[in-house]
């Protein structure tokens, strides 16, 4: 199980000492958002570029834009390692796939509370991760929607069929007890924001997920 500290609960004002707080992660995970796909505004490459500097960490990239397809090179060359962008955010899938892996990052598609899992069957083979939001996008410190679970099952089911490695990632409302319901289901990341870094001891918040 990887845990993924979302920097969106973390302090901006010292991004530095917050990423230390959790440098035995593997992965961070960076929330992109453009005001427009999502009612908020975070952050764009330049401070991707800030964080490689002085991170090797896996730079979990997920963008919460419209028109993924016109930024997806910036943020590469900024130093994402994975890029997510929204099923529903997008025209040409398999083009905009391919695009980001032309360029080195692996590909996650993530899907909206509302949209169904068949609705990214098709992709699923071409894909190395797929993130299934348990909130709504756009803010942190939100409740886990339940029904999330039910996706994660249906997902390990097709990753079984057409795509062993695929990694299934969960983001939104991930606490001690949420945490270990969708290890259950079948999850392979967990995304924590606020229970990670709303804390004095974020590292041992890892633990306690892991
Ligand atoms: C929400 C973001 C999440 C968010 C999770 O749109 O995609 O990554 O940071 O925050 P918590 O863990 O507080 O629900
Ligand atoms: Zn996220």
């Amino acid at each position: 199980m990887i845990i993924a500290p979302s920097i969106l609960a973390a302090d901006f004002g010292n991004l530095e000492k917050a990423i230390e707080s959790v440098k035995t992660a593997e992965w961070l995970h960076i929330d992109v958002m453009d005001g427009h796909f999502v009612p908020n505004i975070t952050i764009g490459p330049v401070v991707i570029k800030g964080i490689r500097k002085y991170s090797s960490q896996v730079l979990d990239t997920h963008l919460m834009i419209s028109e993924p397809e016109k930024y997806v090179n910036d943020f590469i060359a900024a130093g994402s390692d994975r890029i997510t962008f929204h099923l529903e955010a997008v025209k040409d899938v398999e083009a905009l796939i391919k695009m980001i892996r032309l360029k080195g990052a692996k590909v996650g598609i993530s899907v909206k509370p509302n949209t169904n899992i068949r609705d990214l069957e098709d992709y699923i083979p071409l894909i190395d991760q797929v993130l299934v939001m348990s909130v709504e996008p756009g803010f942190g410190g939100q409740e886990f929607i339940q029904e999330s679970l039910f996706k994660i099952i249906k997902l390990k089911d097709l990753k079984n069929k057409f795509k062993e490695d695929l990694l299934i990632v969960v983001d939104g409302g991930i606490n001690e007890k949420t945490a270990k319901l969708c290890f259950a289901a079948g999850a392979d990341v967990l995304v924590a924001g606020s229970f990670i870094f709303n804390s004095e001891d974020p590292e041992a918040k890892m633990k306690l997920l892991k």
